[in-house]
């Protein structure tokens, strides 16, 4: 029987083990990790993460081919496949801070592989990283083990959060990077071979390590330079009268451009966007490419610029000054269909409102209120001047409260921010909450969700992003 371990039991992990396990059930899957409550998790009936499907898939497999445990060592002694799907996060402090990816997990991960191994494994990188990161592994495998042989590989996970299992189980592609070794190929072989018990042999590329690490950076980049390009132009159309849901479907209809990924928000967030355009940046910037790393990085200010935007429209729409007043915040995590909140841009918008001393009241359907709460007191991470970073201020957090409804949320509040898609914030009784709102009622909306026309004649005055602009934002403009 073939042995699988990965190490780090999070949210990509989790998912992709899980589906591993129930698509080869003669396989034997063990998933390890350092955070003891993480696994707890795993192994009880309230999985650490929300995602649909996936507590069915974990149902079908935990205890007969998929285990959870803390037992890292003895789990990747066993392992004739190791999956090493650790966290990457940017580095905050020294040499590369703001931007470069922190591979701290991933070598002491890599050192502990060496350290315990006693056969031949293949060492899979499951983790986002920089390009050339086999490298380093290989040195620090083949340096610290006892004539055993490595083969390290680059699959990186395109899964995106909320659609985890569907992502796993309909792949467009399967990427596996390996050496242009015999050693290499065979390895490639028996990562092909698992991966073949359910995704068409079509869809699985092989390439050589560099290309496989960088088309993963690659892809994350172009997947948000279209959110900024939309985000842009969102913008110009609120300035010119333009709708950005009819511009989007219209170029979008350009089969050379085609129509996903074109949602005008109040900003991309999550764990992987930012984090992988700044490693790209930094790597083209060692390269000695700072032309290249100036494009990537304007990205990444469009989204900024994005978020500052929104802030800017509530505060001078609602006169100037939102201190004092009772704004209710609906969704904070940074997608719908799940309770993740790295770098959503709920964070930066409602630290924007706190600063301008507003009360907000919050809701979100999977997001915890201590999750919250951490959040809002974290430090601002700049990352591009990384060395002063911002400080939160420990008495803004008094101005929040987290609610269990939007109903509760909105009661009494001059505005409404739509943070997050959630459906139900599409099928809401907005008259009834228009009735028990301070008059005039304010509704922004960040996701594009709500039927505009529906709620001005409720009598709302709405912002929706990239929308044409009620004569009442017009007269109110906003500096961005
Ligand atoms: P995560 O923070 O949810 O999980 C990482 C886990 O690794 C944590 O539970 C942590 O405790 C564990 N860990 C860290 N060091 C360890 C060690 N030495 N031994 C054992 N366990 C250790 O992170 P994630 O969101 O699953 O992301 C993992 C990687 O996958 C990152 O490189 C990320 O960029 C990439 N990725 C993420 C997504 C996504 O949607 N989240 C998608 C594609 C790729
Ligand atoms: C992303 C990539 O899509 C995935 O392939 C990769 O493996 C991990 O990073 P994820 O961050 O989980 O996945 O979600 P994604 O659906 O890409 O959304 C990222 C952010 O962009 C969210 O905040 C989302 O709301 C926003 N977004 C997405 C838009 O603002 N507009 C869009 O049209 C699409």
């Amino acid at each position: 029987m073939v042995k699988i371990c990965c190490i780090g039991a999070g949210y990509v992990g989790g998912p992709t083990m899980a589906v591993i396990a129930l698509k080869c059930p003669a396989i034997e899957v063990a998933v390890v990790d350092i955070s003891v409550s993480r696994i707890n998790a795993w192994n009880s009936e309230q999985l650490p993460i929300y995602e649909p499907g996936l507590e069915d898939v974990v149902k079908q497999c935990r205890g007969k081919n998929l285990f959870f445990s803390t037992d890292v060592e003895k789990h990747v002694s066993e392992a004739d496949i190791v999956f090493v799907s650790v966290n990457t996060p940017t580095k905050t402090q020294g040499l590369g801070a703001g931007k470069a990816a922190d591979l701290t997990y991933w070598e002491s991960a890599a050192r502990m592989i060496a350290d315990v191994s006693k056969s031949d494994k293949i060492v899979v990188e499951k983790s986002t990283v920089p390009v050339k990161t086999a490298e380093a592994i290989e040195k620090i495998l083949t340096h610290n083990s006892k004539k055993i042989n490595f083969q390290i590989l680059s699959n990186p996970e395109f899964l995106a959060e909320g659609t985890a299992i569907q992502d796993l189980f309909n792949p467009d592609r399967v990427l596996i990077g390996g050496r242009e070794t015999p050693e290499g190929a065979k390895a490639i072989q028996a990562l092909k071979d698992v991966y073949a018990h359910w995704v068409p042999v079509e869809r699985i590329i092989c390439t050589n390590l560099w290309s496989a690490e960088l088309s993963k950076l690659a892809a994350n980049a172009f997947l948000a330079q279209r959110i900024s390009s939309v985000n842009a132009m969102s913008a110009l159309c609120e300035a010119t009268g333009a709708d950005v849901t009819q511009v989007s479907h219209a170029v979008g209809k350009d089969s050379r451009i085609g129509p996903k990924f074109l949602n005008a928000s109040v900003g991309f967030g999550g764990s992987c966007f930012q984090k992988d355009i700044l490693n790209l940046v930094y790597i083209c910037e060692c390269n000695g490419l700072p032309e290249v790393a100036n494009y990537w990085k304007q990205v990444i200010k469009v989204n900024d610029y994005q978020k500052t935007r929104f802030v800017n429209r509530v505060v001078a729409s609602m006169f100037n000054t939102v201190s004092g007043k009772k704004i209710a915040i609906l969704g904070f995590a940074f997608k719908k269909d799940t309770g993740d909140t790295r770098e959503t841009p709920a964070i930066d918008v409602c630290k924007g409102l706190l600063g301008d001393k507003a009360q907000l009241s919050i809701y979100d359907p999977q997001v915890s209120e201590d999750q919250i709460k951490r959040d809002l007191s974290m430090k601002k991470f700049d990352w591009d001047h990384p060395v002063h970073l911002q400080s939160a201020d420990p008495t803004s957090i008094t101005q929040v409260s987290v609610v269990g409804d939007a109903y509760e949320a909105t009661k009494g509040s001059h505005g409404i921010c739509i943070l997050t898609e959630w459906d139900e914030f599409r099928k809401l009784d907005y008259q009834r909450i228009y009735d028990n709102m301070q008059k005039p009622a304010f509704v922004f909306d960040g996701r594009n969700v709500v039927d505009v026309e529906k709620l001005r004649e409720i009598g709302f005055i709405v912002y929706s992003i990239g929308k044409p602009l009620d004569s009442w934002l017009k007269d109110m403009p906003a500096v961005a």
